[in-house]
């Protein structure tokens, strides 16, 4: 009789597939709730919580309904929340960023004072929720984006959100040499065990689409003068490798799915911590899909979480973040 399985006879994978028991004794990479980071969005002058069309079960909190979501945060043991702010008014500098009662700064007091040191609390440090323009900078005279007046900008709202008791501040902004201008502003402000999230690799993505709509973004041209040319790679390990040299503390690729070759060179390359976000069009991709029945919201969630972590995310940002850890509590 000839043999049925003639090349390699002993290879059998499928032995370590046969039981749910066997496949979870192989399994090689697991989610955990504490790598998980919760955006969230709070509102200036919101009465009550506001939906957000695009990314179905996402709201726009009030002070107290987000003081209540980084309770339930701590409670769900992941391992932290980023705060945007959407400010009632918008201007040419983005002046409510570096106001200490401008909407994101208060809400980092209001958070802290409930959380304490219960959760890691994070905060964007870009302009663009404060630009009346919408970019993440300022601008020249001529239109375009004054880089080096930028990272002044970026220094004091590094230092506001220092202050108002944020733990950790994320760099999205694009500007070359952000990091750098932020960890010396920050420690010349006494604060240097305020850590950086280096937004190190971060491409100019039509995955931030509902993002827009959450935070009411002025923005009408793009983003292509700052953030990174998709088709780019060996790009990503070049603003990677920058932002470790001006000193991140952990450095993010972001979006994540598209992403997934950068986010491992990253892996590969870092010797801090690794975090990718899991960006609002990734979301509402996935509900959009699942709300017409097309896919398993709940595998297809874990699916994309687990992808990201197994090209090497430590960390992941998504706004599915305490749904996914009461599913994998026991897991
Ligand atoms: C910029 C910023 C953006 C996102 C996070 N920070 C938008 C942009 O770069 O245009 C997008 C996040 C998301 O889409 O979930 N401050």
């Amino acid at each position: 009789m000839t043999d049925p399985l003639p090349y390699l006879p002993n290879a059998r994978p499928r032995r370590l597939r046969r039981t749910p028991a066997m496949r979870r004794l192989v399994r090689e990479n697991r989610l955990h709730a504490a790598d998980l980071v919760l955006p969230v969005f709070i509102r200036e002058g919101l009465t009550e919580p506001a939906a957000i069309s695009s990314m179905p079960g996402v709201r726009q909190h009030t002070r107290d309904s987000l003081k209540q979501v980084a309770a339930d945060a701590a409670t769900a043991g992941i391992g932290g929340v980023m705060l945007f702010g959407v400010p009632a008014v918008r201007d040419a500098e983005g002046s409510g960023a570096t106001d200490p009662d401008g909407i994101l700064n208060v809400a980092l007091r209001d958070v802290k004072s409930e959380v304490g040191s219960d959760l890691v609390v994070m905060s964007d440090l870009c302009l663009d929720e404060f630009t009346d323009h919408g970019h993440c900078g300022v601008l020249a005279a001529d239109g375009t984006i004054d880089n080096d007046r930028t990272l002044v900008r970026y220094q004091d709202m590094g230092v506001c959100q220092a202050d108002a008791g944020a733990d950790i501040v994320g760099t999205s902004g694009m500007m070359d040499g952000q990091v750098g201008a932020v960890r010396e502003a920050l420690d010349r402000n006494g604060s240097s065990d305020t850590a950086i999230l280096g937004y190190a690799a971060k491409y100019a993505s039509a995955f931030y689409g509902p993002f827009r709509e959450a935070v009411d973004s002025a923005l009408t041209g793009d983003r292509l003068s700052y953030q990174q040319d998709v088709a780019n790679r060996r790009e990503g390990s070049r603003e990677i490798a920058l932002d470790l040299a001006e000193g991140a503390d952990l450095v993010m690729v972001k979006p994540a799915m598209a992403f997934l070759d950068v986010l491992a060179d990253a892996a590969r390359m870092s010797p801090v911590p690794v975090a990718a976000y899991q960006v609002s069009g990734e979301y509402a991709m996935i509900e959009a899909a699942a709300a017409n029945g097309w896919i398993d919201r709940r595998r297809a969630v874990l699916e994309s979480l687990t992808g990201i972590k197994r090209a090497g995310a430590d960390i992941t940002l998504t706004y599915w973040a305490l749904e996914v850890a009461e599913w994998i509590r026991d897991a």
